[in-house]
């Protein structure tokens, strides 16, 4: 019998909410599959901070290492302390763990509307790929003259040809086992040192995989497109800001912040990879028992995957399919079922 080691990385608002029930169905297909978790809770961040006066241990990535796979909630509590500092252990994480490929599927489901008026589940079901270790992300820069009028900043984004022909690989194969079509999102016309590495990559790469169609446009362009017909797109590939920027509003054309998985893959498995809803804390809600778990199960089901239960995934995505297509719904689809209740009725359909 298989038995996996998880660490458990909760968070803030309603990271620990949404992370409860999906562990219920996590632990629920498990059952059924024989297969056996260890989950190890790591309760880091801002509760952590009040207790501690810092957001995780010091050694909080070497806690990290041994494990087969991570599963996030949310970090990042505003009322409480400002973003750039609860935020800096989940990207420093992602970096130092080489999660360099971050999968973010955007499916609208059988039986959900789309806020786009006509578009049904044929038309949108795509994958963003997000490169996750460099770009923009990379922690160089400065400030200069502090508080005063001539104060000045400067924030480095950092490409490397490694970095960009791994992920386009990545992606390439993704696009070669779906619909074989790769879009690739830049500003190369406006940023013409990082970006065009990207644009010669892309014209290096392309030529080993024949079956993938592959195109480009502008960020600008592809925020409208992704508006406009949504359905030409199968998998995206962008830099780290650009893939942060464009996997809300996939998860919006796809149902909605509430229903958006994604993974942080390391594909070497040098290191344990890293499964999270896309969605935040959403402070807003919080504490309410009414968050959306259905990103934090999905999340679960795409870890499954990673760990070879395959068909564990399966069953889990096939019962949030099923609930979804009865009517079932958390406040944020409409509906009027807390989060418990919501998950309640996937536990049942598993
Ligand atoms: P958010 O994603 O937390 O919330 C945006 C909106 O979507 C809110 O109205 C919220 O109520 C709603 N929403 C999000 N998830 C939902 C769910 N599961 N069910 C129902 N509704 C849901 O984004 P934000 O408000 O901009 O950010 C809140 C905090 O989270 C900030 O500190 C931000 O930096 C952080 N954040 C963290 C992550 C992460 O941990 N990966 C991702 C995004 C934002
Ligand atoms: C996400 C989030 C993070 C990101 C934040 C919390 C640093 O928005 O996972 O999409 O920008 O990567
Ligand atoms: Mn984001």
């Amino acid at each position: 019998m298989s038995t996996y080691r998880i660490a458990l990385y909760a968070g803030d608002g309603i990271g620990p909410e949404v992370i409860d029930q999906a562990v219920r169905v996590l632990e629920a297909a498990c059952r059924r599959h024989g297969c056996t978790l260890e989950l190890v809770e790591h309760p880091w961040g801002y509760a952590y901070y009040q207790q501690h006066g810092r957001l995780v241990p010091e050694d909080y990535l070497e806690q990290l290492r041994g494990f087969d796979a991570i599963l996030l909630g949310a970090v990042g509590w505003p009322p409480g302390l400002p973003d750039h500092l609860t935020l800096a252990p989940l990207v420093r994480l992602r970096q130092a763990f080489d999660q360099y490929a971050c999968v973010r599927p955007a499916r609208l489901l059988p039986g959900l509307r789309c806020v786009l008026a006509d578009k049904e589940p044929r038309h949108i079901d795509l994958v963003v790929v997000r490169e996750n270790s460099e770009g923009e992300y990379v922690d160089v820069g400065g400030r200069l003259r502090p508080g005063r009028e001539d104060e000045l900043a400067v924030q480095t984004a950092l490409h490397t040809r490694q970095g960009v022909e791994r992920i386009l690989g990545f992606a390439f194969e993704l696009a070669r086992s779906r619909r074989g079509r790769l879009t690739m999102v830049t500003k190369s016309n406006a940023q013409r040192f990082a970006y065009r590495l990207w644009d010669e990559a892309l014209l290096r790469l392309a030529p080993e995989y024949p079956q993938v169609q592959a195109d480009r446009q502008h960020a600008d362009a592809a925020v409208m497109n992704l508006v406009r017909m949504p359905e030409y797109f199968d998998v995206i590939v962008a830099s780290n800001l650009f893939g942060d920027i464009l996997t809300d509003l996939a998860g919006l054309l796809a149902g909605g912040l509430g229903l958006a998985p994604s993974a942080n893959l390391n594909p070497q498995r040098k290191f344990p990879s890293m499964f999270e809803p896309v969605h935040g804390s959403a402070p807003d809600i919080a504490g309410k028992g009414i968050a959306n778990p259905t990103a934090a199960i999905l999340s679960s089901a795409m870890m499954l995957d990673w760990l070879g239960q395959a068909q564990a995934a399966a069953d889990i995505r096939s019962a949030v399919e099923r609930t979804l297509a009865a009517g079932h719904r958390t406040p944020d689809l409409g509906g009027t079922l807390g989060t418990r209740a919501f998950t309640d009725c996937v536990l049942e359909l598993l």
